[in-house]
């Protein structure tokens, strides 16, 4: 496996044992959890803010684990959009509420911003034959970024599970679909252990540790964005817990290398029918108990978490919260967003503003908050329930002026 890029290392988050090359399985040998990267020294703000001419997210190349002269697979991802959701957050009680919407990504969802850095990777180590399990956006990322690399891309998906726009993207982009009769956690269960049998074939899921590395690059945007600032509380949903990590990574290192002066809190919500993440953390249990997941936000519709150690760490070490939705309330907060801001989110995407619901009282009315919306509206379209039957339907100009007479 290629030597770990000069300057870095990897870190297994339980036992803390320290690899210079990558690890096929991505998990510690001694203790079988996950690993994560490590830059050793630190990135100053303007090494971190001042590189100009790189495509996407790679403007902060400083913060990635690649050589400099390694050339990026890139779709110019990231730079997406923080608004200030004024209505929805005086409905909330709260003055400064914010979304960074990451449905304006190029596969439209924030799996872009890790994609292009796993698939540099393994493109830089020689791989032809990328893979992953997905309930839709991971395998719509990956299939964009190996179709840019011209390389080879294969995706497990829960039978009849994935939104249709999101396989519809992974068809067109010339992916292979593999469908797993059983849900994401099965699919990941049979992809990693195929994978560690066929050494062709590269893993591109979040347990990849240098998808943490290409998601962590929101926190740096939303900072920037903040005019250098961090929030008080990002909230985000939490499906296989590889964002919550990534994101929670990406402050600490602007804490650490003095960019930052604060930290926000965490809060991970889930759906109210697979919501183990939660669980853990509300109990104060050290380790996740897996469930059936069920939820019409198909994106986190996910009973086992690959990544649950680092995110119940990140909510920990951020005082953060957890707490889960249910999917009415889902629904609902979609169309408020939609038709209040002119946002339009997948389910998945919403479950942060149906929380803060939930939250009245406990968040400060001047707090900065930002929820992170993951993926855009028109990948989940049969979610919406358009009634087209009950609406007008004319011929002519004189029919329409009549229409609109009895509507004034
Ligand atoms: N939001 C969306 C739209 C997602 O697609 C996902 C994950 C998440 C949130 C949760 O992120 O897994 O890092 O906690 N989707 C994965 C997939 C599982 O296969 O597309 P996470």
């Amino acid at each position: 496996m290629s030597k770990v890029a000069e300057g870095w290392t990897q870190r297994c988050v339980g036992c803390g044992a320290t690899y210079e090359n990558d690890v096929r399985s991505y998990v510690c040998s001694r203790c079988s959890n996950l690993l994560e990267l490590v830059k050793k020294g630190r990135v100053s703000k303007s090494g971190l803010y001042g590189e100009g001419g790189q495509p996407g997210i790679w403007r902060f190349r400083k913060a990635l684990p690649l050589e400099p002269d390694v050339k990026a697979v890139s779709l110019t991802e990231g730079k997406t959009p923080l608004v200030l959701v004024g209505r929805i957050g005086a409905k909330l009680g709260l003055k400064n509420l914010y979304v960074k919407n990451e449905g304006q990504n190029p596969s439209g969802s924030f799996k872009d911003r890790g994609m292009t850095v796993a698939v540099t990777r393994a493109v830089q180590g020689g791989s032809k034959l990328l893979v992953c399990a997905s309930t839709g956006n991971t395998a719509a990322s990956m299939a964009a970024y190996a179709a840019r690399a011209g390389v080879t891309a294969i995706v497990t998906v829960p039978a009849g599970k994935v939104a249709a726009g999101k396989l519809a993207q992974v068809y067109a982009y010339g992916a292979k679909i593999i469908r797993v009769a059983g849900d994401f956690d099965a699919a990941l269960d049979i992809t990693l252990k195929v994978a560690a049998e066929i050494k062709e074939l590269a893993v591109m899921n979040s347990v990849n540790p240098y998808r943490i590395e290409g998601q962590k690059t929101n926190a740096y945007e939303i900072f920037e964005q903040l005019g250098f600032k961090a929030p008080d509380y990002v909230v985000l949903p939490v499906g296989n817990a590889g964002n919550i990590s990534a994101v929670w990574k990406g402050f600490k290192e602007l804490r650490e290398w003095g960019i930052s002066s604060s930290l926000p809190r965490m809060v991970g919500v889930q759906a109210a029918g697979a919501q183990p993440l939660v669980e853990a953390f509300q109990h104060g249990r050290d380790s996740v108990i897996a469930v059936q997941p069920k939820t019409i936000a198909s994106a986190i519709n996910i009973g086992n978490p690959a990544s649950w150690k680092k995110a119940l760490a990140a909510l920990r070490e951020s005082n953060g919260m957890a707490l889960a939705v249910a999917d009415e309330e889902t629904i609902a907060a979609r169309m408020d967003l939609a038709s209040s801001e002119g946002i339009f989110v997948e389910p998945a995407s919403a479950v942060p503003l149906a929380a803060l619901k939930k939250l009245t009282g406990k968040i400060e009315k001047s707090a900065t908050v930002v929820c992170i919306c993951t993926g855009n509206g028109l990948k989940d379209q049969e979610s919406v329930k358009v009634q087209l039957d009950s609406t007008p339907l004319v011929a002519d100009p004189e029919q329409l002026i009549n229409l609109l007479a009895k509507t004034a």
